[in-house]
């Protein structure tokens, strides 16, 4: 087994395992990929004020995010397919967060179903929609999504219709994957990755496929996706789903201060700002750098979390001191469960927290609340997302 000291190298190792089809379906962006770059480049851009003599004994990590404890502000953001990255994917990805003490959230477009995550763990976990044509069905998820003891529902809005990536056209991705010959000359040196998979029954949507009428099997994602995606989503309807639900709702995906007023008006406890990890509006900035004018904007009534590029506790420190109540991680966790299942989820999460932890005490911080703009030296301009750094 390599020693694992950084997410790096998680990615190397989950290059060797996972094939091609899905490695490029987690590690892609939207079309010329420039703002899946920036997510990663602007957080780079980012220095830290080092502080000496100050007392780092008794630090802590911890935090509460929607009233509830946490071993630390990450949550692992809701990756679909994760199920294909590894067999029962999401089941071993929400048994890591639960064990480490963070949130897990569901993709709507998992493979292990609600039921099935949550037969597997006891934490309640959080659950990401997607706005369906179909309202009967929507109002079944939730209703699901209640009864498995989910906290709270992520609402990716983001995402109504799906922008291009280009090798997930030409790889044909779906769920069983379709099996070119190019894909089974691929997937034949991934033995691992295959026994584990031909060992699982757990090989499509399982919130969808046998749960949505006429949906047998979900072939191609790109296709079905464009099929049930409701285009016609605004915030009446958002505010509809906080309705239907009752309980917190999170709003995944805003990038500009309007929009996080808007959803804080239909009812959010807490938004994400997110431009999908660089996956749907190619051109927008850094997620980062849209950070400061949301918290502007509704920074005071709700919580304000950020994902986009977070591969390390430095980066997650980044965020913190700027403001953002908490990150999730997306690509991250994924490379540590194609890399070793379980235990690839909870060495990402060991890794960044302890990055967290000592990067914290050389800014000379011993509380992550304690985090501010004196931890941080920004370029010029970095605030205002006009200005080219
Ligand atoms: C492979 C992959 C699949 C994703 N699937 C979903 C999804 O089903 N629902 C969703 O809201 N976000 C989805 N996202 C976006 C993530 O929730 C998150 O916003 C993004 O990964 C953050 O960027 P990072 O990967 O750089 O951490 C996905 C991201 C990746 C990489």
């Amino acid at each position: 087994m390599p020693l694992i000291t950084e997410i790096e190298d998680l990615r190397r190792l989950y290059r060797r395992r996972v094939p091609r089809m899905f490695r490029d379906y987690a590690e892609s962006g939207s079309y010329t990929e420039q703002t899946l770059r920036e997510n990663r480049a602007d957080l780079d851009r980012i220095r830290l004020r080092q502080r000496v003599a100050v007392d780092m004994s008794d630090r802590s990590i911890a935090a509460e995010v929607l009233g509830r404890p946490v071993a630390m502000p990450v949550a692992l953001a809701p990756v679909g397919m994760t199920g294909m990255q590894a067999a029962d994917g999401e089941i071993k990805a929400a048994r890591a967060a639960e064990a480490f003490g963070v949130p897990f959230t569901l993709a709507t477009m998992s493979i292990c179903s609600i039921e099935d995550v949550a037969a597997h763990t006891t934490a309640p976990f959080w659950f990401q929609v997607y706005t369906l044509k179909d309202d009967d069905f929507m109002r079944r998820l939730l209703e699901r999504a209640r009864v498995a003891g989910c906290s709270a529902i992520v609402v990716t809005v983001d995402l109504q219709i799906m922008a291009q990536r280009h090798r997930d056209l030409k790889n044909g991705l779906s769920a069983p994957p379709r099996l070119t010959l190019s894909a089974l000359a691929d997937m034949a040196t991934k033995i691992p990755w295959g026994l584990e998979m031909l060992a699982t029954r757990r090989r499509s949507f399982g919130n969808i496929v046998g749960h949505a009428a006429g949906v047998e099997d979900a072939s191609s994602l790109v296709e079905w996706n464009n099929r049930v995606l409701d285009p016609t989503l605004d915030w009446r309807r958002i505010a509809q789903f906080k309705q239907w639900w009752g309980g917190p709702m999170i709003v995944k995906g805003i990038m500009e201060p309007e929009d996080a007023r808007r959803a804080a008006e239909a009812g959010a406890d807490a938004v994400v700002v997110s431009n999908h990890g660089g996956r749907q509006l190619d051109g927008a900035p850094s997620s980062i750098r849209a950070l400061p004018a949301i918290l502007d904007a509704v920074g005071d009534r709700m919580e304000v979390h950020l994902d986009g590029g977070i591969r390390s506790g430095q980066d997650v420190l980044k965020a913190l001191a700027l403001g953002a109540h908490g990150t999730f991680i997306g690509r991250a966790w994924t490379y540590g469960l194609g890399a070793l299942g379980q235990g690839g989820v909870s060495r990402a999460l060991e890794v960044i927290a302890h990055e967290l932890d000592l990067t914290m005490a050389l800014c000379g911080e011993r509380r992550v609340q304690a985090l501010g703009r004196h931890n941080l030296i920004l370029p010029q301009g970095f605030e205002d997302p006009t200005v080219p750094l």
